[in-house]
């Protein structure tokens, strides 16, 4: 049994590879599912960077890609493309790959905090070197920037309510722990909708303390910087925020011109960078959901450079 089912395989490496001795990125290399089959269908001129900002993570794929020249991997965060592809001398990519958010592995490690189900510190960093713990902000932000990093990275409609409960309660005691979180929003909120608000705030506190909606914007401008003409950019996302970005970064990238309508000429000199080939996010069937739960919510969205 793996220890992540890679998700939408086939259909995103169908859209990444083009040539097969080409150059290829992996920007969130995990552990290895997309990988290894991308390396399966590449011949051995071919180079696949890839990067993951987890430790574990990183450990793992070193240690299941030793031996094979073609794959080199960086313990870093994929707004490194540049100086990683300059430390392989490599300038541009045929296929560039994201598979953004959580692998299952990060789900069920109890140190991380991602799942609210188990009692574990409140930290929800994939790099642990970097930044603040949830349970840094949670314990000391004011109420006004508990209120917007709940409305914004976790679109929680009652944003208000519980990030009064969490003043209230952290002024009796300090909030360290999943489920002492949890408590809180679920004292909150009417009980049926508690699995679905709880989802939402640890998301908000998980893009927040991971600054994930930033770091994609820098990427995807990045990335394509990054590829050949003709090259593919293929990610897929697992919510409507990071799916919106890259949505709106391919909609901006394969615009010839962004002047406002009512001038008659252009003056903005803008150029269109890319092509969109997939015009709705592809989503994963019946059959992949009924066997891999995380599949439900991804969409797959491909463009080319021009
Ligand atoms: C859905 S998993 C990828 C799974 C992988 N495709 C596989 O088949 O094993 C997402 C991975 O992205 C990593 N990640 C999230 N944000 C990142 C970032 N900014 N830079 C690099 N890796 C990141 C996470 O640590 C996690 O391992």
């Amino acid at each position: 049994m793996s220890l992540h089912v890679p998700v939408l395989l086939n259909e995103s490496l169908e859209f990444l590879i083009t040539d097969k001795s080409g150059n290829y990125f992996d920007a969130t290399i995990g552990y290895g599912g997309h990988a290894s089959e991308i390396l399966k269908r590449l011949n051995s001129n071919a180079t696949l960077v890839g990067t993951d900002k987890d430790e574990k993570a990183y450990k793992h794929c070193k240690e299941k890609f030793e031996g094979d020249s073609r794959v080199k991997i960086f313990n870093t965060g994929f707004t490194e493309i540049k100086r990683v592809s300059m430390i392989q001398f490599i300038d541009a990519y045929d296929g560039i790959f994201a598979d953004l958010g959580v692998s299952s592995v990060q789900l069920d490690d109890s140190s991380l905090g991602f799942t609210y189900r188990t009692g574990s510190p409140l930290d929800l960093r994939m790099d642990k070197s970097k930044g603040k713990p949830a349970s840094y902000i949670i314990n000391n932000y004011p109420l006004e920037k508990l209120i917007e990093i709940l409305k914004k990275y976790g679109e929680v409609k009652n944003a208000g309510r519980i990030a009064r409960r969490i003043i209230e309660r952290r002024g009796v005691e300090k909030i360290e722990t999943t489920l002492q979180l949890r408590e809180v929003v679920e004292g909150a909120i009417p009980k049926h909708k508690s699995f679905k608000i709880l989802s939402q705030v640890f998301q908000a506190f998980r893009i927040y303390v991971n600054n994930e909606l930033e770091e994609l914007k820098s990427f995807l401008s990045d990335a394509v910087d990054m590829l050949k003409p003709g090259g593919r950019l293929v990610v897929i996302s697992y919510h409507s925020l990071e799916d919106r970005i890259v949505k709106e970064t391919f909609k901006y990238e394969s615009l010839s011109c962004v002047c406002p309508p009512e001038l008659p000429v252009c003056v903005c000199n803008k150029e269109q960078r890319l092509k969109i080939i997939t015009k709705k996010p592809l989503v994963a069937g019946e059959e992949e959901i009924k066997n891999n739960k995380r599949s439900r919510s991804a969409k797959l969205r491909v463009a080319e450079k021009i």
